[in-house]
């Protein structure tokens, strides 16, 4: 890796200009609460970075290095995060009436999730600053990420996730030996109450929308633009809790148009579970604020956050991409996590089938067209929460001896 990797980022605040040093733990405005960004001084970084260079570079999220606030490459903690296939979804998009649907298979990170992305650029960062202890509040991929990326750090990772978090992504963080505890409280609540509480513990916060999560998550973009030549989708689809992500990717893409690297940005999909859809409701009545969700309740845990930090932010991005912002019902998650299964070979987390979901209604409602081209983000593995798919798969057949076993491989 060249010694500058990246150039005189700092923390702005995007809505009243508030700035930051980039090495402090500051993650809002101190002024309007908006969520902090990463900016870069734009030439600098339109002279760092060559698409040229990329050819002989692996393909990891840090093939884009120059566009990450990390400084000094020995800072970096990888485990090769990032540079997951976009799979062209011949016979899914064929059932749905789409001439091309492409999916973009995040569940290959090294812990089955796209949060890999965020944690290696927020835990590099805490290496960078010299953070004693990172971590996060979590509905369990972040946890279960930022456990893998502390250890492979040698840095302490405190935890606190929601008590009903599943087991699957529960042994990932005690595996990877995190200090770890659950309460029973909203997880916004938590996620506040750990926020105020990270400089006095000295634990360096990498949580859902943090600006160095944005920056880790920005990458996927870069990817999908790189693996379609250097063009940005007509729509992008990405299931949505915090809106951390939502915020990763539209600003992944705007970066991108800013330095010519693709001549425009996506339309932004914004997909929910019907039983946690703050933003999607808040959305459609046309409100400048995110209403908080009461009672959430969704098959979805991973998106369940009903006060998303990011909320705001989204509302902007929904209405600057002409995006549109949909919600599938528990049933329909679990008809799109096995049609995505059958169709195509890959299984996801209910959270991850919402963009399928979503896309179904959006495509019913002749909001998204059959000769557009769409990206799913498919966000996390199905095997880190079997129970939600035994719902709604059947069980084996029983085979009382081995003389029937014929008669079963016959069968249609
Ligand atoms: C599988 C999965 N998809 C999507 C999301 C939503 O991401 P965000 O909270 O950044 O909106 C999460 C959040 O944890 C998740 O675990
Ligand atoms: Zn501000």
């Amino acid at each position: 890796m060249r010694a500058v990797i990246a150039l005189s980022p700092r923390l702005v605040c995007s809505r009243c200009g508030e700035e930051r040093l980039i090495s402090e733990y500051a993650y809002r405005c101190s002024r309007c609460d908006y969520p902090l960004e990463v900016h870069y001084d734009h030439d600098e970084v339109y002279e760092a970075f060559n698409i040229e260079d990329l050819a002989d570079r692996g393909f990891d999220m840090w093939r884009y290095r120059e566009l990450l606030p990390v400084r000094d490459p020995s800072s970096v903690v990888s485990l090769q995060e990032g540079g997951t296939p976009l799979v062209r979804a011949g016979r899914l998009g064929g059932e749905l009436g789409l001439e091309e649907l492409c999916l973009k298979d995040e569940t290959r990170n090294p812990t089955w999730s796209f949060k890999d992305r965020g944690s290696s650029v927020g835990v590099s960062m805490a290496v960078e600053v010299g953070a004693g202890a990172v971590g996060c509040v979590s509905s369990g991929n972040m946890a279960a990420s930022m456990a893998a990326y502390a250890a492979r750090a040698g840095l302490r990772c405190v935890i606190v996730v929601p008590r009903k978090t599943p087991m699957g992504k529960i042994v990932q963080m005690l595996v990877c030996g995190a200090s770890l505890a659950s309460v029973e409280a909203p997880y916004h609540v938590i996620t506040r109450a750990f926020i105020e509480n990270s400089v006095s513990a000295g634990v360096y916060s990498v949580h859902n929308d943090s600006p160095m999560r944005v920056e880790g998550q920005k990458t996927v973009s870069f990817e999908v633009a790189e693996q379609l030549g250097w063009e940005s989708p007509d729509w992008v689809i990405v299931p949505t809790s915090s809106a951390g992500n939502f915020s990763a990717v539209w600003k992944g893409f705007t970066e991108l148009e800013a330095r010519g690297l693709t001549a425009g940005r996506p339309r932004m999909g914004l997909a929910q579970a019907a039983g946690n859809a703050p933003i999607v409701r808040s959305f459609r009545k046309g409100l400048d604020h995110v209403e908080p969700n009461p009672n959430p309740k969704t098959i979805a845990s991973g998106i369940s956050n009903p006060d998303p930090p990011s909320g705001l932010r989204a509302l902007g991005i929904l209405r600057e991409s002409r995006g549109c912002g949909e919600m599938a019902s528990d049933e329909e998650i679990l008809e799109a996590q096995g049609q995505l299964a059958r169709a195509e070979g890959l299984f996801v987390e209910p959270a991850a089938a919402v963009p399928l979901a979503c896309l179904k209604r959006m495509l019913a409602d002749g909001v998204v067209a059959g000769d557009e081209r769409v990206v799913l983000l498919l966000t996390g593995s199905g095997l880190k929460d079997i129970d939600a798919a035994l719902t709604s798969v059947g069980r084996p057949v029983e085979l009382s001896s081995l003389g029937e076993m014929a008669g079963f491989m016959g069968a249609r």
